[in-house]
Protein backbone atom coordinates (compact mmCIF):
# COMPACT_ATOMS: atom_id res chain seq x y z
CA UNK A 1 0.00 0.00 0.00
CA UNK A 2 1.32 3.43 -0.81
CA UNK A 3 2.27 5.74 1.81
CA UNK A 4 -0.44 8.97 2.59
CA UNK A 5 1.74 12.24 2.63
CA UNK A 6 0.54 15.65 2.46
CA UNK A 7 3.18 18.78 1.01
CA UNK A 8 2.28 22.23 2.58
CA UNK A 9 4.08 24.42 -0.66
CA UNK A 10 4.61 27.78 -1.58
CA UNK A 11 5.70 27.02 -5.15
CA UNK A 12 8.26 28.41 -6.42
CA UNK A 13 10.29 26.43 -8.70
CA UNK A 14 12.01 23.50 -6.81
CA UNK A 15 8.30 23.20 -4.96
CA UNK A 16 7.58 23.01 -8.99
CA UNK A 17 9.65 19.70 -8.72
CA UNK A 18 8.94 18.52 -5.60
CA UNK A 19 4.96 18.58 -6.38
CA UNK A 20 5.16 16.93 -9.28
CA UNK A 21 7.68 14.32 -8.21
CA UNK A 22 5.31 13.78 -5.54
CA UNK A 23 2.34 13.19 -7.80
CA UNK A 24 4.77 10.54 -10.10
CA UNK A 25 5.77 8.07 -7.40
CA UNK A 26 4.05 5.30 -6.23
CA UNK A 27 4.95 4.70 -3.22
CA UNK A 28 2.99 7.46 -1.81
CA UNK A 29 -0.64 8.68 -2.35
CA UNK A 30 -0.70 12.82 -1.95
CA UNK A 31 -3.87 12.92 0.08
CA UNK A 32 -3.97 17.08 -0.43
CA UNK A 33 -1.37 19.82 -1.35
CA UNK A 34 -1.58 23.24 0.85
CA UNK A 35 -0.24 26.52 0.30
CA UNK A 36 1.38 29.02 2.48
CA UNK A 37 3.48 32.42 1.63
CA UNK A 38 6.77 32.44 0.81
CA UNK A 39 8.59 32.35 -2.38
CA UNK A 40 5.56 34.90 -3.79
CA UNK A 41 2.53 36.09 -2.00
CA UNK A 42 0.04 33.27 -0.77
CA UNK A 43 -2.44 34.27 -3.81
CA UNK A 44 0.32 32.68 -6.38
CA UNK A 45 1.34 30.09 -4.43
CA UNK A 46 -2.23 28.66 -4.21
CA UNK A 47 -2.69 29.44 -8.17
CA UNK A 48 0.61 27.80 -9.08
CA UNK A 49 -0.13 24.76 -6.90
CA UNK A 50 -3.28 24.62 -8.72
CA UNK A 51 -1.83 24.88 -12.38
CA UNK A 52 0.48 22.26 -11.18
CA UNK A 53 -1.84 19.49 -10.38
CA UNK A 54 -4.31 20.77 -13.68
CA UNK A 55 -0.72 20.21 -15.51
CA UNK A 56 -0.23 16.74 -14.16
CA UNK A 57 -4.17 15.78 -14.90
CA UNK A 58 -5.14 15.43 -10.74
CA UNK A 59 -7.48 17.61 -10.51
CA UNK A 60 -8.28 14.72 -7.80
CA UNK A 61 -6.04 16.03 -5.02
CA UNK A 62 -7.85 18.10 -2.75
CA UNK A 63 -5.65 21.67 -2.46
CA UNK A 64 -6.10 24.42 0.07
CA UNK A 65 -4.91 27.60 1.02
CA UNK A 66 -3.34 28.74 4.41
CA UNK A 67 -1.45 31.24 5.83
CA UNK A 68 -0.70 34.27 4.29
CA UNK A 69 1.95 35.91 6.90
CA UNK A 70 3.93 34.17 9.73
CA UNK A 71 2.69 34.06 12.87
CA UNK A 72 4.13 36.71 14.67
CA UNK A 73 6.75 39.08 12.52
CA UNK A 74 6.06 40.32 9.11
CA UNK A 75 7.90 38.71 6.21
CA UNK A 76 10.61 40.85 5.52
CA UNK A 77 11.47 39.55 1.86
CA UNK A 78 9.96 37.35 -0.65
CA UNK A 79 12.29 34.78 -3.40
CA UNK A 80 11.04 36.47 -6.48
CA UNK A 81 15.14 37.29 -7.73
CA UNK A 82 14.82 33.84 -7.67
CA UNK A 83 11.44 31.97 -8.44
CA UNK A 84 10.18 35.33 -10.70
CA UNK A 85 7.51 37.72 -9.84
CA UNK A 86 5.11 34.90 -10.49
CA UNK A 87 7.07 32.36 -8.76
CA UNK A 88 7.50 29.74 -11.70
CA UNK A 89 10.18 31.80 -13.31
CA UNK A 90 7.76 33.56 -15.14
CA UNK A 91 6.14 30.25 -16.91
CA UNK A 92 2.94 30.24 -14.83
CA UNK A 93 1.07 31.41 -17.28
CA UNK A 94 1.64 28.54 -19.98
CA UNK A 95 0.05 26.03 -17.63
CA UNK A 96 -3.17 24.91 -17.65
CA UNK A 97 -5.69 27.12 -15.90
CA UNK A 98 -5.38 26.15 -11.71
CA UNK A 99 -7.57 23.86 -10.09
CA UNK A 100 -9.81 25.83 -7.30
CA UNK A 101 -8.79 25.68 -3.63
CA UNK A 102 -11.60 24.07 -1.76
CA UNK A 103 -11.84 27.45 0.11
CA UNK A 104 -11.61 25.71 3.94
CA UNK A 105 -8.65 26.78 5.54
CA UNK A 106 -5.75 24.43 4.69
CA UNK A 107 -5.46 23.58 8.72
CA UNK A 108 -8.56 22.45 8.77
CA UNK A 109 -8.25 20.24 5.26
CA UNK A 110 -5.00 19.03 7.44
CA UNK A 111 -7.11 18.06 10.23
CA UNK A 112 -9.50 16.16 8.03
CA UNK A 113 -6.84 14.40 6.24
CA UNK A 114 -5.23 13.04 9.74
CA UNK A 115 -9.25 11.71 10.71
CA UNK A 116 -9.92 10.13 8.10
CA UNK A 117 -6.69 8.40 6.98
CA UNK A 118 -6.36 4.39 7.88
CA UNK A 119 -2.39 5.12 8.49
CA UNK A 120 -0.28 7.66 9.85
CA UNK A 121 0.42 10.48 7.08
CA UNK A 122 3.50 12.64 6.20
CA UNK A 123 3.71 15.93 6.42
CA UNK A 124 6.31 17.83 3.64
CA UNK A 125 6.37 21.14 4.49
CA UNK A 126 8.33 22.86 1.92
CA UNK A 127 7.83 26.56 2.59
CA UNK A 128 7.71 28.29 5.50
CA UNK A 129 6.23 26.37 8.26
CA UNK A 130 3.30 28.33 9.22
CA UNK A 131 0.64 25.93 8.68
CA UNK A 132 2.24 22.81 10.48
CA UNK A 133 2.89 25.11 13.60
CA UNK A 134 -0.74 26.16 13.89
CA UNK A 135 -2.06 22.15 13.21
CA UNK A 136 -0.14 21.55 16.23
CA UNK A 137 -1.43 24.34 18.12
CA UNK A 138 -4.95 24.11 17.14
CA UNK A 139 -5.47 20.46 17.18
CA UNK A 140 -2.75 18.51 19.49
CA UNK A 141 -4.97 15.60 19.60
CA UNK A 142 -3.99 14.87 15.97
CA UNK A 143 -0.86 14.48 16.32
CA UNK A 144 -0.44 10.98 16.83
CA UNK A 145 -1.96 10.67 13.63
CA UNK A 146 1.29 12.50 11.71
CA UNK A 147 3.71 9.70 10.88
CA UNK A 148 6.81 12.12 10.57
CA UNK A 149 7.24 15.80 9.33
CA UNK A 150 9.70 15.91 6.33
CA UNK A 151 10.81 19.81 6.20
CA UNK A 152 12.74 21.33 3.60
CA UNK A 153 14.17 24.05 5.51
CA UNK A 154 17.82 25.54 7.72
CA UNK A 155 21.06 25.57 7.82
CA UNK A 156 23.53 24.21 10.01
CA UNK A 157 25.94 25.97 8.24
CA UNK A 158 25.50 29.69 5.62
CA UNK A 159 22.26 30.64 4.91
CA UNK A 160 21.38 31.91 1.43
CA UNK A 161 18.64 34.89 2.83
CA UNK A 162 20.95 36.43 5.29
CA UNK A 163 24.53 35.11 6.28
CA UNK A 164 23.03 32.39 8.70
CA UNK A 165 19.42 31.75 8.10
CA UNK A 166 17.92 29.61 5.13
CA UNK A 167 14.86 31.18 3.48
CA UNK A 168 11.88 28.97 4.80
CA UNK A 169 13.26 29.45 8.36
CA UNK A 170 13.91 32.96 7.68
CA UNK A 171 10.20 33.38 6.98
CA UNK A 172 8.61 32.28 10.09
CA UNK A 173 11.32 31.43 12.63
CA UNK A 174 8.39 31.26 15.56
CA UNK A 175 6.63 28.79 13.93
CA UNK A 176 9.85 26.97 12.71
CA UNK A 177 10.95 26.85 16.64
CA UNK A 178 7.62 25.75 17.47
CA UNK A 179 7.98 22.50 15.02
CA UNK A 180 11.04 21.82 15.87
CA UNK A 181 11.06 22.12 19.37
CA UNK A 182 8.01 19.81 20.52
CA UNK A 183 8.24 16.26 20.66
CA UNK A 184 5.00 14.78 19.87
CA UNK A 185 5.83 14.05 15.77
CA UNK A 186 9.17 13.03 14.90
CA UNK A 187 10.56 15.65 12.63
CA UNK A 188 13.59 15.25 10.05
CA UNK A 189 14.80 18.27 8.42
CA UNK A 190 16.47 18.78 5.06
CA UNK A 191 18.60 21.68 5.47
CA UNK A 192 20.77 23.89 3.15
CA UNK A 193 24.01 21.84 3.91
CA UNK A 194 22.55 18.83 1.97
CA UNK A 195 20.29 20.23 -0.34
CA UNK A 196 23.07 22.63 -1.91
CA UNK A 197 25.48 19.70 -2.35
CA UNK A 198 23.02 18.07 -4.62
CA UNK A 199 22.99 20.28 -7.83
CA UNK A 200 21.39 19.24 -11.25
CA UNK A 201 23.21 20.53 -13.76
CA UNK A 202 22.58 20.95 -17.86
CA UNK A 203 22.52 17.34 -18.47
CA UNK A 204 19.91 15.94 -16.11
CA UNK A 205 17.91 19.56 -17.20
CA UNK A 206 18.39 18.39 -20.86
CA UNK A 207 17.38 14.89 -19.62
CA UNK A 208 14.20 16.86 -18.15
CA UNK A 209 13.25 18.27 -21.08
CA UNK A 210 13.32 15.42 -23.35
CA UNK A 211 11.22 13.49 -21.44
CA UNK A 212 7.67 14.57 -22.63
CA UNK A 213 5.26 17.85 -22.87
CA UNK A 214 4.82 17.88 -18.96
CA UNK A 215 8.62 17.42 -17.87
CA UNK A 216 9.62 19.89 -21.02
CA UNK A 217 7.11 22.13 -19.61
CA UNK A 218 8.81 22.13 -16.12
CA UNK A 219 12.22 22.20 -17.86
CA UNK A 220 10.54 25.82 -18.76
CA UNK A 221 10.14 27.09 -15.42
CA UNK A 222 13.56 26.12 -14.36
CA UNK A 223 15.17 27.93 -16.87
CA UNK A 224 14.78 31.95 -14.52
CA UNK A 225 16.37 30.10 -11.86
CA UNK A 226 18.99 28.73 -13.65
CA UNK A 227 19.72 31.88 -14.50
CA UNK A 228 19.77 33.36 -11.06
CA UNK A 229 21.96 30.28 -9.97
CA UNK A 230 24.85 31.24 -12.86
CA UNK A 231 24.65 35.00 -10.97
CA UNK A 232 24.06 34.34 -7.63
CA UNK A 233 26.60 30.85 -7.68
CA UNK A 234 28.22 31.29 -10.86
CA UNK A 235 27.70 27.85 -12.11
CA UNK A 236 24.89 26.31 -14.37
CA UNK A 237 23.05 23.97 -11.91
CA UNK A 238 19.86 24.36 -9.62
CA UNK A 239 19.25 23.10 -6.16
CA UNK A 240 15.94 21.07 -6.68
CA UNK A 241 15.87 21.57 -2.77
CA UNK A 242 12.32 20.62 -2.43
CA UNK A 243 12.73 17.67 -4.12
CA UNK A 244 15.00 16.62 -2.07
CA UNK A 245 12.99 16.33 0.97
CA UNK A 246 9.87 15.10 -1.14
CA UNK A 247 12.76 12.13 -2.00
CA UNK A 248 13.03 11.49 1.46
CA UNK A 249 9.21 10.90 2.08
CA UNK A 250 8.78 8.83 -0.44
CA UNK A 251 11.51 6.81 -0.18
CA UNK A 252 12.55 6.96 3.97
CA UNK A 253 15.95 6.30 4.79
CA UNK A 254 17.26 7.85 1.19
CA UNK A 255 19.03 10.93 3.85
CA UNK A 256 21.70 9.81 6.24
CA UNK A 257 20.40 11.58 9.15
CA UNK A 258 21.70 12.74 12.36
CA UNK A 259 20.02 12.77 15.57
CA UNK A 260 20.69 16.66 16.99
CA UNK A 261 18.37 19.18 18.83
CA UNK A 262 17.70 22.51 17.32
CA UNK A 263 16.73 25.87 18.02
CA UNK A 264 15.71 28.57 16.03
CA UNK A 265 17.51 32.26 16.71
CA UNK A 266 13.85 34.35 17.09
CA UNK A 267 15.05 37.73 18.30
CA UNK A 268 14.98 40.44 15.59
CA UNK A 269 18.51 40.82 15.52
CA UNK A 270 21.10 39.78 12.79
CA UNK A 271 20.65 36.00 13.73
CA UNK A 272 17.25 36.10 13.04
CA UNK A 273 16.02 32.10 11.29
CA UNK A 274 19.26 30.46 12.08
CA UNK A 275 18.99 26.56 12.62
CA UNK A 276 21.48 26.27 15.22
CA UNK A 277 22.48 22.49 16.76
CA UNK A 278 22.49 22.17 20.34
CA UNK A 279 23.91 20.09 22.77
CA UNK A 280 22.72 16.08 22.93
CA UNK A 281 20.29 16.08 25.69
CA UNK A 282 18.74 19.89 25.52
CA UNK A 283 15.63 19.50 23.63
CA UNK A 284 13.73 16.79 21.71
CA UNK A 285 16.02 15.51 18.88
CA UNK A 286 15.65 16.48 15.08
CA UNK A 287 16.66 13.86 12.23
CA UNK A 288 18.41 16.19 10.60
CA UNK A 289 19.72 15.22 6.83
CA UNK A 290 23.34 16.33 6.61
CA UNK A 291 24.70 13.44 3.92
CA UNK A 292 23.57 11.45 0.96
CA UNK A 293 24.57 9.59 -2.54
CA UNK A 294 23.63 12.94 -3.93
CA UNK A 295 24.11 11.42 -7.46
CA UNK A 296 21.79 8.77 -6.79
CA UNK A 297 19.12 11.06 -5.43
CA UNK A 298 19.17 13.31 -8.83
CA UNK A 299 18.80 10.01 -10.42
CA UNK A 300 15.96 9.17 -8.46
CA UNK A 301 13.94 12.08 -8.70
CA UNK A 302 14.45 12.50 -12.75
CA UNK A 303 13.76 8.97 -13.30
CA UNK A 304 9.98 9.20 -11.19
CA UNK A 305 9.47 13.41 -13.23
CA UNK A 306 9.98 10.59 -16.31
CA UNK A 307 7.19 8.58 -15.88
CA UNK A 308 4.80 11.92 -15.97
CA UNK A 309 6.25 11.87 -20.30
C1 LIG B 1 13.89 27.09 0.12
O1 LIG B 1 13.56 28.46 -0.11
C2 LIG B 1 12.71 28.58 -1.20
O2 LIG B 1 13.08 29.66 -2.02
C3 LIG B 1 12.74 27.26 -1.93
O3 LIG B 1 11.49 26.98 -2.54
C4 LIG B 1 13.07 26.27 -0.86
O4 LIG B 1 11.90 25.80 -0.22
C5 LIG B 1 15.39 26.94 -0.04
O5 LIG B 1 16.05 27.76 0.86
CA1 LIG C 1 9.66 26.07 -1.20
Amino acid sequence: MSRPIVVDTDPGVDDAVAIMLALASPEVEVRAITTVFGNVALESTTTNAGRLLAHCGRADVPLAAGAARPLVHPQRELAREWHGDDGLGGRAAALPDPVAPSGRPAVELLADVLRASEAPVTLVPIGPITNVALLLAVYPELAPRIERIVWMGGSLGAGNTSGVAEFNAHCDPEAAHRVLTQDDVPVTMVPLDLTLRCPAGPEWIDALAAAGPRCAALAEVITHYRAAFRERYGIDAVAVHDAVAVLEAVLPGTLRTTPRPVSVACDLGPARGATVGMPEGSGPPVQVALDADTDAVLAEILERLRRLG
